[in-house]
């Protein structure tokens, strides 16, 4: 009886001892904990590189040549960062122009922000790209991808054509990862509220 109970005792020790090692679970707890966090800050980082790259692109893409207000520095007109990328800055009067000159179709007029844009195609706006409501705030990224890649208005497929002087021709062809880098980098930047007036077809 007694040799029966130590056996029995023996082989309960020796699975306790299997199981019940009291380091391992706590190793195992905190190596997973580890992962979950590393894991997390590998999406942080990745979400901070696509801004970064993203910020690059639109930088040496130019879009603030056309998105942005420009203030006048002793380098020459330079984006205002108080408006960068909020497009046409509808709370200032457009100037007036002699809109013969567009008749023949053979002149193009820039305001002189480089945001308001008239030619044979008529008048058009540089779009609001700050994630404020009246820019791409609401917007997917589907949307974002069918304005930039098949050039249309708020990027819904039977929208209106994007304009003049709207260069979308030249990015059919980004890569995808550039594509959302580009839009990552836009939602992140400052939202300013414009309502950039609409599109106005040329005069019959
Ligand atoms: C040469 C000037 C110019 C450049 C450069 C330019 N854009 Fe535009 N963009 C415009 C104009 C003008 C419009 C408005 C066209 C219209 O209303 O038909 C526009 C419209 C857009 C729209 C559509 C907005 C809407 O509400 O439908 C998006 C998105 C956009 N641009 C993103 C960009 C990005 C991103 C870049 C840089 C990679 C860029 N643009 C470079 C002039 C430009």
């Amino acid at each position: 009886m007694k040799l029966v109970y130590l056996a029995a005792s023996a082989a309960v020790w020796s699975v306790c001892a299997f199981t019940k090692q009291p380091e391992a679970p706590k190793g195992v707890k905190l190596a997973a904990v580890e992962t979950v966090s590393k894991s997390q800050k590998a999406v942080a980082d990745s979400k901070d590189d696509a801004v970064k790259r993203g910020e690059y692109l639109v930088t040496i893409m130019g879009c603030a040549d056309c998105h942005a207000p420009k203030k006048m520095t002793p380098k020459g007109p330079a984006p205002d960062m108080d408006r960068f990328l909020s497009g046409h800055n509808s709370t200032q009067p457009l100037g007036t122009f002699d809109k013969s000159i567009l008749k023949t179709g053979e002149w193009v007029v820039f305001n002189g922000q480089s945001t308001a844009f008239a030619g044979p195609w008529g008048m058009s706006f540089a779009a609001n790209l700050t994630p404020d409501e009246t820019g791409i705030g609401n917007w997917s990224f589907e949307q974002f991808n069918t304005a930039m890649r098949k050039g249309k208005f708020k990027g819904i497929e039977n929208s209106r054509p994007l304009m003049p002087p709207m260069p979308w021709f030249n990015y059919v062809n980004m890569a995808d990862g550039d594509m959302r880098a580009i839009f990552a980098y836009l939602k992140s930047i400052k939202p300013v509220s414009n309502v950039v007036p609409s599109y106005i077809p040329p005069a019959p």
